[in-house]
């Protein structure tokens, strides 16, 4: 069999246990850029060492800056907000990061030379118009592969102006992509943003850079200023909240189950997947809050769920929920009745179309579905057991495609072969070593 399938038979057996899952995901990559234009040495803890933090760690040893990872931390030497040197004619590879080429970009601004940007398959049919246009009224030129793709090409400008920027997908990528780039212009940028995970505005608030934030109702309004210094940040990485919903999820299915997870970053931007898991009828409580570098962290305990309810989604808990969809469509799969999620379409637009593959997957497992192109009607079977043989091959390797399927698989049963195991090394290595400690 080769290394990149898993095959599993059974349903996990009842646990009762405490885990750690590896650092957030979002937070690391944006420690990373943060660091890089820091003046001094910047020191973290717990930051994920996996796939897309690489490629940010890569992507800024190639603008010159120094970085030594050992196995508790990771030391950068940032030389300040204009101190990138680098030859003509680099290349960044974003590999399968989002956020790492998006983000970036912010930083590139001012660059003098032409940088060009590469990603694999699955970052190459996203979509970089989104942070191409509002990086362009700023004065950089950006030239994309088919108007919308990578590969890019970006030239900076010494004579940036301040932007006003309307946000209105709800995407972080672009807003913070927004606030690097503004952080680096001489003059006021106005955003307007429709609520999304803060982690670059609690940076920036953490940092005492200048950035100010107004929210009302759905939206944030943002006001971000040119800053000249950057202080070096010593950082103490939660863990992810994404890596953490597949163990939640998992624990709520699995008959007389209980599980605490550690010192997870707890984010009220992130949490969506804990109140929608919570109106559904599921056991979850935090346990002794903490705050760290301007994050709440907190102990997660969750307890399997005789009894599961349909939800009807609210639209405002999609944000705060968006890489969570997959696995929590595995908890509607398993509701007394119809649960009915909308205002998904984002969902198709990354690592793979993730609101396909979620009805894909359902149903294979035999579960009736209703989609359109951004909502999904999940018609759920209290008495769900698969007894057939299930094969998820996704040819985009979607790291939560894979993960997910391996929790349908270890909470329901049937005969699964699930290709793309090494796609966990984008977002969370240590996935399987953790499913393994909670069979012994
Ligand atoms: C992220 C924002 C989200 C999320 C992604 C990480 C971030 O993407 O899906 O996994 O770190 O800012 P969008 O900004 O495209 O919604």
């Amino acid at each position: 069999m080769s290394k990149k399938v898993i095959v599993i038979n059974h349903k996990i057996q009842n646990f009762n246990k405490s885990i750690k899952v590896s650092g957030d995901k979002s937070l690391s990559i944006r420690w990373v850029l943060f660091a890089s234009i820091a003046k001094g040495l910047s020191i973290a803890k717990n930051l994920l060492l996996s796939e897309d933090v690489f490629a940010a760690i890569e992507a800024i040893r190639k603008l010159g800056i120094k970085v030594k990872i050992s196995k508790n931390s990771c030391s950068i030497i940032g030389k300040g907000i204009n101190g990138y040197k680098y030859k003509k004619n680099i290349l960044i590879d974003g590999k399968n990061s989002g956020t790492l080429s998006r983000l970036i970009l912010g930083l590139l601004i001012d660059t003098p030379y032409k940088i060009k940007l590469i990603g694999d398959r699955s970052l190459s049919r996203r979509d970089f118009e989104r942070v191409a246009l509002p990086l362009r009224k700023f004065g950089a030129k950006i030239k994309l592969h088919n108007k919308k793709n990578l590969p890019l090409t970006i030239q900076g400008s010494n004579n940036l102006k301040p932007i006003k920027y309307l946000e209105n997908k709800g995407s972080a990528q672009c807003k913070s992509t927004v606030i690097l780039a503004a952080l680096k212009t001489n003059g006021t940028t106005l955003i307007k943003a429709k609520k999304s995970r803060n982690h670059t505005e609690l940076l920036c608030k953490d940092l005492n850079l200048p950035l100010k934030v107004i929210s009302k109702n759905t939206f944030d309004y943002i006001k971000v200023n040119k800053v000249n210094l950057i202080k070096p940040l010593k950082y103490v990485i939660p863990s992810d909240i994404s890596s953490s919903a597949f163990f939640m999820v998992l624990t709520a299915l699995t008959k007389n189950s209980k599980l605490l997870i550690k010192n997870v970053n707890i984010n009220p931007s992130r949490t969506g997947v804990v109140t929608i898991l919570k109106k559904m009828g599921v056991k979850i409580r935090y346990k002794n809050i903490k705050k760290y570098n301007g994050e709440l962290i907190s102990n997660i305990f969750i307890q399997s769920s005789n009894k599961i309810k349909p939800i009807n989604c609210p639209k405002e808990l999609v944000s705060g929920a968006i890489d969570e969809f997959l696995v929590i469509f595995l908890v509607a799969a398993k509701a007394d009745g119809i649960s009915y999620f909308k205002g998904l379409a984002e969902l198709n637009q990354k690592e793979s179309p993730r609101l396909i593959w979620g009805e894909k997957i359902l149903n294979l497992m035999g579960i009736k579905t209703m989609t359109t192109n951004d909502s999904i009607k999940i018609f759920g079977n209290p008495q769900l057991v698969i007894n057939k043989k299930i094969i998820i091959k996704n040819f985009l390797k979607d790291h939560r495609v894979f993960m997910t399927s391996v929790i349908a698989a270890l909470s329901f049963g049937g005969n699964w072969k699930i290709y793309d195991k090494n796609s966990i090394n984008t977002s969370f290595p240590s996935f399987l070593k953790i499913i393994n400690d909670l069979k012994n």
